[in-house]
C-alpha cells in the first residue's frame, strides 16, 4: 500500500515536471498550428520577408534592394546560421535561435513571441521549401572550448589567419578592409555587394561571439556569402581551429584596452 502510494506520488511529480517544461517543447505541426504560424508571420515578418516568403516585403525591398543582406527568400535561399554542414539546411533549433536572437542591424529579436509562437512561425516558413520535407538536417557535433588561451596559442592563431588568407577579405587587422572588400569584389548569392565583417567589433556579429560560436562559424561557413567553410582545412586539427578563434577574440580585446 505504502509503495503504491509512493509510486502514485512519483507519477504526479513526473507529470508535473513535464507540464512545467511544456512551453519549451516543440508543438506538433498540424493545420491549426500552421494557421497560427501564418497569422504571426503576416504580422511580424511579412513586411520584410514578403507575404509569400520570397524576401520581397515592402520594408525588405526598401532596405535590401541594392546591397546585402536582402531578407531571406524562404522558398529558395540557403541559410547562413546553422549547426549543420556547408550547403545543408538548418535544424529547427538553429531557426529558433535566429528568431530569438534576431540579426544585429537588420532583424529584430523576437523574444516577445512566446516559444510556442516561435515554433509555429518556424513551421509556417518551412512550409515554403519542400526540401525541409525531404531532408532531415543533422547537426554537427562541436567540442567544448578548452580553457583560456596562452599567448603562444594566440600567436599561432595569427599565423593561421595569414596562412588561410582571411586578410584578403577581413584585412590585416581584421577591420573588414582587405583588398577584396575595398575593391568591391565581394558579392552574395543574389549578386549584391556584401561587406566583410569587422572582426574587431563583436557587437555587430550575426552568428554569435563566444569561442564556440566562432568555432561553429568557421566550421559551417555562412552559405550564400563569400565566407567559406573551413571544415576541410581544419579536419582533425581542432586545436589549430581554437587558436584561430582565440586570435579573432584577441582583436576585440586589444580594441577595448
Ligand atoms: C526588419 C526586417 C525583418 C523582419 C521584420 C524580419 N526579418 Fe528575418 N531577416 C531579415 C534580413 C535582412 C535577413 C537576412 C540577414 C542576413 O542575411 O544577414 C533575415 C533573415 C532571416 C532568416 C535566415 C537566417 C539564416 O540562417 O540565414 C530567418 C530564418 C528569418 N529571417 C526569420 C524571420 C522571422 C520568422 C521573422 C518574423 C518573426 C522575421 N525574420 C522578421 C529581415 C527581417
Ligand atoms: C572571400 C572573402 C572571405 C574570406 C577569405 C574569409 N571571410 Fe570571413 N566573412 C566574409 C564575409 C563577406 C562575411 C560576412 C557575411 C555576412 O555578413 O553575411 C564573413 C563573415 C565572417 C565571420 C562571421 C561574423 C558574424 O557575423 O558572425 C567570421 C567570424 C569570419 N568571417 C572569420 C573569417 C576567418 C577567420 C577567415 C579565414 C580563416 C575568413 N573569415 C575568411 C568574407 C570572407
Amino acid at each position: 500500500m505504502h509503495a503504491k502510494r509512493l509510486k502514485y506520488i512519483a507519477i504526479l511529480i513526473i507529470t508535473g515536471l513535464c507540464a512545467s517544461t511544456a512551453q519549451a517543447v516543440k508543438p506538433t505541426t498540424n493545420r491549426d498550428s500552421l494557421r497560427e504560424g501564418r497569422r504571426i508571420y503576416e504580422q511580424a515578418c511579412a513586411w520584410c520577408h514578403g507575404t509569400g516568403g520570397e524576401g520581397d516585403g515592402p520594408a525588405g525591398w526598401f532596405i535590401g534592394r541594392y546591397s546585402s543582406p536582402r531578407p531571406r527568400n524562404f522558398a529558395q535561399d540557403g541559410y547562413k546560421f546553422r549547426s549543420t554542414g556547408s550547403g545543408d539546411l538548418p535544424t529547427d533549433q538553429d531557426l529558433f535561435t535566429t528568431i530569438t536572437r534576431g540579426i544585429p542591424g537588420v532583424m529584430p529579436a523576437y523574444r516577445a513571441l512566446n516559444e510556442r509562437e516561435r515554433w509555429q512561425v518556424i513551421a509556417y516558413l518551412k512550409s515554403w521549401n519542400p526540401a525541409f520535407e525531404e531532408e532531415k538536417p543533422v547537426p554537427l557535433t562541436f567540442p567544448q572550448a578548452p580553457a583560456a588561451p596562452t599567448e603562444a596559442a594566440i600567436h599561432n592563431g595569427r599565423n593561421l589567419y595569414v596562412k588561410y588568407d582571411c586578410r584578403v577579405c577581413h584585412g590585416d587587422n581584421g577591420e573588414g578592409d582587405g583588398p577584396e572588400a575595398t575593391a568591391g569584389h565581394l558579392r552574395d548569392g543574389n549578386n549584391l555587394p556584401i561587406r566583410a565583417t569587422n572582426l574587431t567589433d563583436p557587437s555587430a556579429w550575426k552568428n554569435g561571439a563566444s569561442a564556440l560560436d566562432l568555432f561553429r562559424t568557421l566550421t559551417t561557413g555562412l552559405d550564400g556569402t563569400p565566407m567559406p567553410s573551413y571544415a576541410n582545412e581544419f579536419a582533425g586539427r581542432e586545436e589549430a581551429l581554437w587558436e584561430l578563434v582565440w586570435y579573432i577574440q584577441s582583436l576585440s580585446d586589444q580594441q577595448r584596452k
